[in-house]
Formats: structure tokens, sequence, C-alpha cells
């Protein structure tokens, strides 16, 4: 191909060069090397699919129900979803109210490309997941960034919300536990932000629930429709079983919402994917159907790997942190670091720099914070073996020691 930039579609256009991929190449290539790498990177819990969840798999494949599933998910599945959101988060949904696709991000996917066009705004609060605002590009729209503060927990105040609005706005993209911070809004927190909501009715919210129960220390999980029924005609509510019952690679997620949209959702899946792998869909169900109890006792693991890795952060000099209340990751400024020289007298510029300093001289993985659109700040994921949270958190101590 002689130009390919020529023969893409200009949507190509749209993604923006991803940090986080340039920094996974130069893991691969020390790794190739044969450098023993601490990768503090992963984006999803490291336990096994449930027993139970496997067992239905097995079973659907045994009995030959390996066909084409219906676009908007079986029935089965949307039962699943309906029975979970009732329980979990007091939302009521009709079967035609609910969708299934490959993942959460699927849904969100759907949600975005039937309903957001050329001068369409989407409010995305900042730091965020990297997809959100691709995603908004690539549906022709422009992600409106809300930064948010380290010293407010990275939580969007009311007003800033208020002040991103206008009359382009379609959508709030919301995420609470948020990827890469933490952030998990409380009930006040969240009736603040319905409260703004409410005073502009032409917003729509698409709320990405994902995490919902990866939430640290006691803490409850609260979503928008619930919260403020006057939102619920309003609200796409999505979520999946990728988080909470660490089955990333099944590619289930589903989301409720007005059904004359939620339609439209299951469209979009129809002239891409088509229905979910019926495999998939018979585990999911098993997991949101079958007993709930080992997801507490996951999330208290996690909770006691989240402490072992703050703990070496905060001490490290030129870092600085809050302990995340819910997700997987710790999102650490570096701010003190800049400006600094490394031992070999090269001097810290940046949060890219930084994390490439980590990487070539203690072998430690994270990712930089311009990946989430915050600098200087680094993610730093808890998801690793404990051993690799000591290792990689004293490395991170040693190597911060070694600059001046
Ligand atoms: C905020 C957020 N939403 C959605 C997803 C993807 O979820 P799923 O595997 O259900 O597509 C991720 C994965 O990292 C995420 O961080």
């Amino acid at each position: 191909m002689e130009d390919i930039k020529e023969f893409l579609a200009p949507r190509m256009s749209r993604f923006k060069p991803s940090a986080s991929q340039m920094a996974s190449a130069r893991v691969r290539e020390l790794v190739a090397e044969g450098r023993d790498i601490v990768k503090l990177t992963a984006g999803e819990p490291d336990f096994p699919t449930p027993d139970h969840a496997k067992a239905a798999a097995l079973e659907v494949m045994a009995r030959n129900e390996i066909r084409y599933t219906p676009i908007n998910g079986t029935l089965e599945m949307r039962t699943a979803a309906q029975t979970k959101f009732r329980r979990d988060n007091n939302l009521d949904y009709e079967l035609t109210q609910l969708t299934v696709g490959s993942g959460t991000k699927q849904v969100l996917f759907n949600a975005l490309m039937a309903t957001v066009g050329h001068g369409d705004e989407v409010i995305v609060p900042g730091p965020y997941w990297t997809s959100y605002p691709d995603m908004v590009q690539l549906a022709g729209g422009t992600p409106v960034f809300v930064p948010t503060e380290q010293n407010h927990q990275f939580k969007m105040r009311a007003e800033e919300l208020d002040r991103a609005i206008t009359k382009s706005t379609k959508w709030l993209m919301f995420s609470s536990p948020s990827n890469p911070t933490g952030a998990t809004y409380d009930a006040e927190e969240l009736r603040s932000i319905a409260d703004v909501l409410l005073d502009h009715p032409h917003v729509h919210v698409l709320t990405d629930d994902v995490y919902e129960h990866l939430i640290y220390d006691g803490r409850t999980f609260h979503t928008l429709a619930s919260l403020e029924p006057r939102l619920y005609e309003r609200t796409i509510t999505c979520n999946g079983v990728s988080k909470a019952y660490s089955m990333t690679g099944w590619r289930v997620g589903f989301a409720g919402g007005p059904a004359a949209l939620i339609t439209n959702l299951s469209k979009m899946q129809s002239q891409s994917t088509a229905g979910v792998s019926a495999v998939s869909q018979a585990a999911a169900i098993a997991v949101l159907e079958g007993p709930q109890g080992f997801v507490a006792e996951r999330t208290a693991n996690l909770q006691h790997r989240r402490d072992i890795l703050y703990q070496f952060l905060n001490q490290a000099e030129g870092l600085s942190c809050t302990l995340p209340e819910g997700a997987m990751y710790i999102f650490c400024s570096c701010a003190g670091t800049i400006g600094k020289r490394t031992p070999d007298g090269t001097v810290i510029e940046n949060d890219t720099d930084f994390t490439m300093y980590l990487l070539d001289s203690v072998g430690v993985a994270v990712v930089q914070g311009e990946a989430y659109g915050h600098s200087p700040y680094f993610r730093a994921s808890f998801v690793a073996p404990e051993e690799d949270l000591h290792k990689g958190g004293q490395l991170i101590v040693e190597a911060c020691a070694a600059l001046n």
C-alpha cells in the first residue's frame, strides 16, 4: 500500500495516538530482551471465572445450543439483567428496555453511535477511561472534558458540570467508580450531580457502572437513575460481568434504559457483531442469577492489595496519591519528580518521561497520566500478585530516591 493514510476513511484520523499502547510496546520490547518486568498495568481482575459459570457454558455446548442468538440478547439473559438491576440497583426495566452486547464497551459504543453526530457534545469528566473520547469522536461528536482535582478525590463538582453544559450537550458520560482514579461518588455527591441534570432536561446520562462491585472500605454503590427517579427516562445504565465476576474474556455487557433508545442500541448491534455468543450469555446468566457472596470476598482481597501498593507509593519521594475508593488503580501524582535528574543525567520533563524512567531503570511498568488526559500522573494497577506489589512498590521508592 503506497499511502495508507490516503486509503483510510477520515474517521480513522479521529483516534488519538494511544499513549498506553506505546508504553505496552516498550514493555514487550524489554520482555523480549529478557528483562524481568513488574507489571502494574493490568486492567482486569485476576480471579478465575466462577465454576458455576463455566459449568453453564459447558452445558450449552453439550446441548449444541450454539446458534445465532437474538440481537438484543436471549430472553434468559435479559431476564438475568432485569433481576440484577432490581436486586442490586432498585431499577425496574421491562424486558423491552434491556439490551445485551459484547461487553460494557460495546453497549456504550452502540449508544454513542446510535445518538451522537456532528455538532453534538458529550461531557466526559477527566481523568477519563481512554475509550470514552475516542468513541465520542468516532461517532462524530465532540468530547467536552471536565477536569477534576486530586484534592477533591477526582470528583466532578456540581458547578463544574453546570458550566460545561451547552445547548449542544447530548450526554454526560459518567462512571463511578472511575478508571483510572477509583473516584466513587457517595449519595450526597451524586445528588448534587443529579440536581444539575434536573435543571437541564435536554442532557441525557450514559452511566458506565462496570466497577460497581469493586468498591472499598464499606462504601455503598449508587447509580443516577435510581438515586433520582426523575432521571430514569433519560438515563442508559450500562454494566457487565467483566470486573464484578472477573469475566473479561467472555465479553458480556448489558444496558437498561428507555425502550425507544434501547431498540436503537440493538439496531447498531445488528449490523456490527449481531447477538452475543450463546456460550458467553449462558455463563453470564449463571453469575448474575447465582450466589453473590464470593464477590465481596474478592473485593476484600483487592482492597488488601490496594493497601499494600498505596503504602509504598505514598512513601516515595516526589509522589503523592489519595487512597482510591473503588476500581483497581491508584492514580498517583508524580509532580514532585518533574524537573529532577535521573542518575544518567536525563531531566524528567513529564509523566511519560517518569514512567519510561521507571520502566528502563527498575523494570516497573505503569501507565502515564497523559493516556487518561491528566498530567503529571501515572496509573498503577493493584491487580498483581502480592509479591509483585511489594517488589514493584519498593523499586518505585528506590527509583524516586535516586532522582536529584
Ligand atoms: C470504565 C470502563 N468501562 C468499561 C470497560 C470495559 O468493560 P467490558 O469488558 O465490559 O467491555 C472498562 C475496561 O477497562 C473500563 O475501564
